[in-house]
């Protein structure tokens, strides 16, 4: 076994905690904080939750993250705006989005340009000053980003999506609040819980092969199946909501330590060239994915839930199914997306492709799309 760590941050979970424990937490980090919030929490818990802020004695200034994901222009205007207030740290609360603006965003606030100077691949820049402290607060169950150390953001002009990586980035608390999620409609759910259900997977067979990443596959995959299966009928069933908050923050300590694969090396290329959700796009290439990769590796095999359907062409079927039960596309042909098939492997480099857990020719990936689009 190769030399390895594990790092995560605090996590604190509970069904309110995002009033007293946050808020007592924060207070022991600073007074000034700027949060950043999508327009559902401004919404629906905005006024409320600056009215307690105050009564611990902090000064709390909304900054809110348009929907769709992020952009280069949009994390440096919003890190315009967060400097001039000078806060002492940054409280992301939201989607995938918002946590990844507001990772962005305590990182840029003491650094010099544009945080596309910093990404991965199209930046030349490395961070070198300490972020300002962030605290993560995710109000769906799906990206994890509360419990990584990249942002991951879009580069219009050239089309991408690349991350913004550094053992720095990661926040110094988590607070998982179920109460947040219960609301997020039935779309919202499917999609952040088939990302979640995806870093599991991905990371627990990626080539950085991480024992606790396998661990966490193996508790958490089941709790994803059967928390959506759940919420489809019954979307405020607060045991499923618990099921898939939690299993989501293990996804993102999965992949934070352990990779990914080539579901999210195509999902980045796509995230740049489409507007479909991310964890959509995880979602239908999923399964096809499984079924490519399986021809060069036994690594799925390691897995419990693999097994339990047999091994991995049993559990490709398995996959298939239960994408049709949730009502997930099989391909994206209502899209009409006009994309080449041999441009999508070309432009998909990203490191999430390099921990993909087998070696695969690019004529089987450039065949896998041709089967997609
Ligand atoms: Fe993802």
């Amino acid at each position: 076994m190769d030399n390895w760590q594990w790092r995560t941050p605090p996590v604190f979970f509970g069904w309110g905690c995002t009033h007293s424990e946050l808020l007592s937490f924060l207070s022991f980090r600073g007074k000034r904080w700027a949060v950043c919030m999508g327009s559902h929490f401004l919404q629906r818990e905005w006024s409320h939750w600056q009215e307690v802020a105050h009564d611990y004695g902090l000064e709390v200034e909304a900054f809110v993250v348009r929907g769709g994901e992020p952009t280069v222009p949009q994390v440096d205007e919003l890190t315009m705006r967060v400097k001039a207030y000078q806060p002492d740290g940054i409280v992301g609360i939201g989607g995938g989005t918002v946590l990844d603006t507001a990772k962005a965003v305590a990182a840029m606030v003491v650094h010099p340009g544009s945080v596309g100077d910093y990404l991965e691949e199209v930046g030349t820049k490395k961070l070198f000053s300490q972020p300002l402290p962030w605290v993560g607060v995710p109000t769906t169950a799906g990206t994890g980003s509360e419990s990584t150390k990249n942002s991951v953001i879009i580069v219009p002009e050239k089309r991408v999506k690349r991350s913004l990586r550094h053992d720095m980035l990661w926040s110094q608390g988590v607070f998982l609040d179920p109460a947040l999620t219960l609301s997020q409609p039935w779309e919202v759910t499917v999609n952040a819980g088939l990302d979640a259900f995806t870093h599991l997977l991905e990371a627990a067979v990626s080539k950085k092969f991480h024992p606790f990443a396998l661990a966490l596959a193996d508790r958490f995959l089941g709790d994803i199946i059967e928390g959506l299966s759940c919420l489809k009928e019954h979307p405020e069933d607060r045991e499923a909501r618990e099921k898939l908050l939690v299993a989501s923050n293990a996804g993102g300590m999965a992949l934070a330590n352990g990779g990914l694969g080539s579901v999210h090396g195509f999902a980045a290329t796509l995230g740049g060239m489409t507007d479909i959700p991310h964890g959509r796009v995880c979602g239908i290439i999923l399964d096809h994915v499984v079924e490519v990769n399986r021809r060069y590796t036994e690594r799925y095999e390691m897995l419990a839930l693999v097994k339990h359907h047999g091994g991995s062409e049993g559990f490709v079927h398995f996959l298939s199914q239960w994408k049709k039960m949730l009502g997930v596309d099989t391909d994206f042909r209502r899209w009409n997306l006009a994309l080449d098939p041999v441009e999508i492997v070309r432009l998909s480099t990203s490191s999430s492709m390099k921990a993909n857990p087998a070696d695969v020719p690019a004529s089987d990936w450039i065949a896998m799309w041709k089967n997609l689009l």
